[in-house]
């Protein structure tokens, strides 16, 4: 498995280059974008926060609203929250823990993250199961349960291989390739046995069970949600905006105003009622948006007014929303209340290409 990652590990902007020490300020960071979202997407939200926060201290420094900005669109925004909260601890205590378990006790860093910043950063013998090993393994070891019931086995078998001499001796190579094969070789649909540096001890592939394993999870469907949101702008070029709640879903972010979400659609009167003000509205269109645990349908309404009174909100420049932190569903929002009206400022395209990508990825 290493001589198969020497000659074949990604060049990625947060690995060290091999022979190298790995910093564990740039682990840890590209470990939480990693947690929920996939290697293209992070890379230039991993490069944006790099340049702008070069070490922990200063992005410790931080105001909160500037981490959710430069964080806006990459989903999961609990991370960014916890993400400003752990720089802060580790900055004041100097630096990172080099355990898991030390690790672990910070805020955003669970067990996966934890074995994979002691392993990658400090060479504990840990190996973080992320989806990508956890496929890896079940085929390995044919594992015949769903993945979310297979944990204990799971981390047994990882523990087995991690005591190997040779991964022992280089426990964030072990990591990183387990990485690298799951994404290359041992992919979910069609993996590519024949270039596997594990085939021959493979269970899956010594019984043709490879596309069976791992065993597929239940499907949910998503329970549906409404909502209706709405883009006052005044005669400024200015669109009122508000802040969510500091908890829960998208907590901390920007948005429109709006109704609440809810199962039951709204009539466009009950909408109205929840409009920031008396106006003309227009409805511009509809945007769609999953969440992991729901699909939301929204409704826009657009209006213009000479001047706004911010009682509930705040006024942005609508040249400048891109510097808002404002998620992927409500980045919607403002496209379908731009495209359905004349009007003349249109807000500059979201900040990183990987929005979209992101917005795909992510399920919350
Ligand atoms: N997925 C999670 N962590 C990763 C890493 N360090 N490199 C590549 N893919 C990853």
């Amino acid at each position: 498995m290493l001589g198969w990652y020497d000659r074949n590990r990604r060049s990625l902007p947060w690995r060290a280059a091999p022979g190298e020490v790995a910093d564990p300020y740039r682990v840890w960071l590209s470990e939480i974008m990693l947690q929920q979202t996939n290697v293209v997407a992070v890379i230039p939200y991993y490069e944006a926060f790099v340049s702008r926060f070069p070490r922990i201290a200063a992005l410790a420094a931080a105001e909160e609203q500037a981490v959710l900005s430069l964080w806006a669109g990459l989903g999961y925004y609990a991370r960014a929250r916890n993400l400003h909260a752990c720089a802060r601890i580790v900055a004041a205590q100097g630096g990172f823990p080099d355990s898991e378990s030390g690790l672990r006790a910070l805020p955003g860093i669970g067990a996966y993250t934890a074995a994979a910043i002691a392993a990658i950063a400090f060479q504990r013998p840990a190996v973080p199961i992320d989806g990508n090993v956890a496929r890896i393994l079940s085929r390995v070891f044919m594992i015949d349960l769903p993945l979310a019931r297979a944990g204990r086995i799971l981390a047994a078998r990882a523990a087995d291989l991690g005591a190997d001499r040779d991964a022992r001796a280089r426990p964030g190579d072990f990591a990183q390739a387990l990485f690298d094969l799951g994404a290359a070789i041992c992919t979910p649909t069609s993996p590519d046995c024949s270039a596997c540096p594990w085939r021959d001890g493979c269970g899956a592939f010594a019984a043709g069970r490879v596309g069976a394993l791992p065993v597929a999870k239940e499907r949910k469907t998503r329970p549906l949600r409404h909502g209706v949101h709405f883009w006052l702008e005044d005669g400024q070029g200015r669109v009122l905006l508000r802040r969510r709640a500091p908890e829960g879903l998208l907590g901390g972010m920007s948005e429109l105003p709006g109704t609440p979400w809810r199962a039951a659609a709204w009539s466009d009167a009950e909408a109205l009622a929840h409009a920031p003000a008396a106006s003309a509205w227009t409805k511009a269109g509809a945007i769609r948006h999953v969440f992991t645990h729901f699909e939301l349908h929204l409704t826009v309404f657009v209006a213009r007014i000479g001047a706004i009174n911010p009682d509930e909100g705040f006024l942005a420049a609508i040249a400048t929303l891109d510097a808002q932190a404002l998620p992927s569903v409500m980045m919607k929002c403002v496209r379908a209340a731009q495209s359905a009206t004349d009007m003349v400022a249109m807000p500059a395209p979201p900040p990183h290409s990987a929005r979209k990508k992101a917005a795909k990825e992510r399920r919350s």
